[in-house]
C-alpha cells in the first residue's frame, strides 16, 4: 500500500497497531510484557502520514480565503520610505491595524445588535439571547483591547521618537471607527469634551464618504437609546395590576419618616446637623427619582442619560432580578456596564501609554493637547450608561424590595411575553419542523 494512502490514518484492523478504540489484542500483550525491559521501539506516528486531500480537489486556500495578500502586505515603514527603517515602526503599525480589524467586528456585531433591537413590538426570547452572546464577544474583543496597549509600551519612547516626526498629521484621532463605535453605543457629540466636539467631525471634512458614515452614526439609534425604549416597556413598572414605582415609593417614603423620627432624637447637636444634611441628600436623590421634571433637569446638566422611565425599568429589573423573566434583562444590562467600563479602562491605558511616550505637554499629532486632553475623555461624561452605574444609590435592601402580587410573580416567572413576534417566529420555526414534501 501506498504508504501516504488514506488507509494509513484508520488502523482498524492492522494487528500490529492494535485497536484505534483503544483495546489491545492478546498477542500484543504478551509482546508488551516480553519487552519491557528493552530499549522503546521507534515511534511511529501514524497521525503524521495523513495527507490534505482537500488541497488535491482544489477549491480556495488559506492565503486566497484571507486575502492575505492584501493584509500582509500593508504594514509600509514611512521610516523605511525615508531610507532610515526603524525596527519598532513595524510593531506601531501591526498594533494599530489590530485595533482596526477588531473596531472593525465589534461594529459588525455592535449593528447586528441594534438590529435585533430595533423592533417595535420589544424584544423575543430568541433575540435576547443573541444579544447577550454579542454583548458577550464584545466584551471579550475590548478585554483583548486594553491588554494590547501593553505589547505597544515595549517599544521605548526614544524608538518611538526615531520615527514619529514621519507620523506627519497621522493620529488615532481620526480613526473612524472608533468614533462609529462610540456613536453607536449611544455617546453624544454634546458629551465629548469641547476640544473634541469641535474637532471630531472636522478631520473628516475633506473625506465625504467618511463623514457620511459619522453623520449617520449619529442619526441611526443607538445601542442606549433602544436599550432605553426597552426598558420603557418593562412589565409591572406601572401596571394598573402592579405598579413598582407606587410600591417603591411607599417603601422610600417610610423609610426617609423612620430616619426623621431617629434624627429627631438624637441628642448631640453636632451629629443631628450632620445626619440631617445627610437625610436631606438622600430625600433629594429619591426625589430626582420618582419626580421627571427634577430628573430631566439631571438629563440636561448631563449627570443622567437614561430616560425617567427608563431608569425605573433598569431598577426593577435589578431588584427582582431573581425573577426568571428578569434573568436575561439583569445578565444585557450587566454587559452593557462591562463595555462601558472596559472602554474607560482603554482610555485609560491609551493615556498612560501617551504620556510614557510623550510626557504630559508635548501637543499630539492630530493637533490636541495630546496627554491633557485624553486625560478630560476619562470623565464620567463618556461613560454611556452612567445610569446603570448609578443605580446602586437606590436599590433597597432585600427584606424591604416591595412584594410582588400573586399575578405579577406569575408574569415575571415565565421567561417571556408571548407577543406577535413570538407567534411570527414560532411559526417560522414550525414551518421550518414541517417535513418537506416530495
Ligand atoms: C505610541 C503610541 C501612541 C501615541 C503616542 C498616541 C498618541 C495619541 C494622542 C496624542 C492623541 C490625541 C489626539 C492627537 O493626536 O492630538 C491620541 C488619540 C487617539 N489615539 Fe492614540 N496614541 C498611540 C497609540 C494608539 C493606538 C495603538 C491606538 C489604537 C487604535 C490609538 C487610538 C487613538 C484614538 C482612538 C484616539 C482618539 C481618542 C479620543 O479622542 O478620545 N492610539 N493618541
Amino acid at each position: 500500500m501506498n504508504s501516504s494512502g488514506p488507509g494509513r490514518g484508520f488502523n482498524i484492523a492492522n494487528p500490529n497497531t492494535g485497536c484505534p478504540a483503544g483495546y489491545t489484542s492478546r498477542r500484543r500483550m504478551s509482546s508488551i510484557s516480553r519487552s519491557i525491559l528493552d530499549p522503546p521501539p521507534e515511534r511511529v506516528d501514524h497521525e503524521a502520514d495523513s495527507v490534505n486531500v482537500l488541497s488535491d480537489v482544489g477549491g480556495i486556500s488559506y492565503g486566497d480565503y484571507l486575502r492575505l495578500d492584501k493584509v500582509l502586505d500593508a504594514q509600509v515603514l514611512q521610516s523605511e520610505l525615508n531610507g532610515r527603517r526603524v525596527h519598532d515602526e513595524h510593531l506601531f503599525i501591526i498594533t494599530h491595524q489590530a485595533y482596526e480589524l477588531w473596531f472593525k467586528q465589534l461594529l459588525y456585531d455592535i449593528d447586528a445588535i441594534r438590529g435585533y433591537m430595533e423592533n417595535e413590538h420589544g424584544v423575543s426570547e430568541k433575540k435576547m439571547f443573541d444579544i447577550i452572546k454579542l454583548l458577550h464577544r464584545s466584551i471579550m474583543i475590548i478585554k483583548l483591547l486594553v491588554d494590547q496597549v501593553l505589547i505597544l509600551e515595549t517599544m521605548t519612547p526614544l524608538d518611538f521618537m526615531d520615527f514619529r516626526d514621519y507620523l506627519s498629521a497621522a493620529s488615532g484621532f481620526q480613526s473612524l471607527q472608533f468614533r462609529l463605535l462610540e456613536n453607536k453605543l449611544g455617546l453624544k457629540s454634546e458629551h465629548r469634551v469641547k476640544y473634541n466636539q469641535k474637532n471630531y467631525s472636522r478631520v473628516y471634512q475633506d473625506l465625504p464618504d467618511q463623514l457620511k458614515k459619522l453623520e449617520l452614526s449619529e442619526e441611526e439609534p443607538s445601542i442606549s437609546t433602544l436599550v432605553q425604549k426597552w426598558l420603557e416597556r418593562t412589565p409591572g413598572l406601572d401596571d394598573e395590576e402592579f405598579s413598582f414605582v407606587k410600591r417603591y415609593e411607599e417603601v422610600i417614603e417610610k423609610q426617609l419618616s423612620d430616619n426623621m423620627e431617629k434624627i429627631e432624637k438624637e441628642p448631640n447637636e453636632a451629629m443631628k446637623a450632620h445626619l440631617l444634611v445627610s437625610h436631606q441628600r438622600r430625600v433629594d436623590q429619591f426625589a430626582s427619582l420618582f419626580d421627571v421634571k427634577i430628573h430631566d433637569s439631571c438629563v440636561a446638566r448631563g449627570e443622567r442619560r437614561f430616560s425617567h422611565k427608563a431608569l425605573q425599568g433598569a431598577l426593577m429589573i435589578c431588584m427582582y432580578r431573581e425573577e426568571p423573566r428578569f434573568h436575561q434583562p439583569h445578565q444585557l444590562l450587566m454587559a452593557l456596564m462591562d463595555i462601558d467600563s472596559l472602554i474607560t479602562k482603554w482610555r485609560y491605558n491609551h493615556v498612560m501609554l501617551v504620556q510614557r511616550m510623550l510626557g504630559s505637554s508635548t501637543f499630539g499629532t492630530g493637533g490636541s493637547s495630546g496627554y491633557q486632553y485624553l486625560r478630560s475623555t476619562l470623565s464620567d461624561r463618556y461613560k454611556v450608561f452612567v445610569d446603570l452605574f448609578n443605580m446602586s444609590t437606590f436599590l433597597l435592601p432585600r427584606d424591604i424590595i416591595p412584594r410582588l402580587t400573586p399575578d405579577m410573580k406569575r408574569i415575571l416567572h415565565t421567561h417571556a411575553g408571548f407577543d406577535k413576534d413570538d407567534e411570527e417566529e414560532l411559526q417560522e420555526d414550525l414551518a421550518e419542523l414541517a417535513p418537506v414534501k416530495e
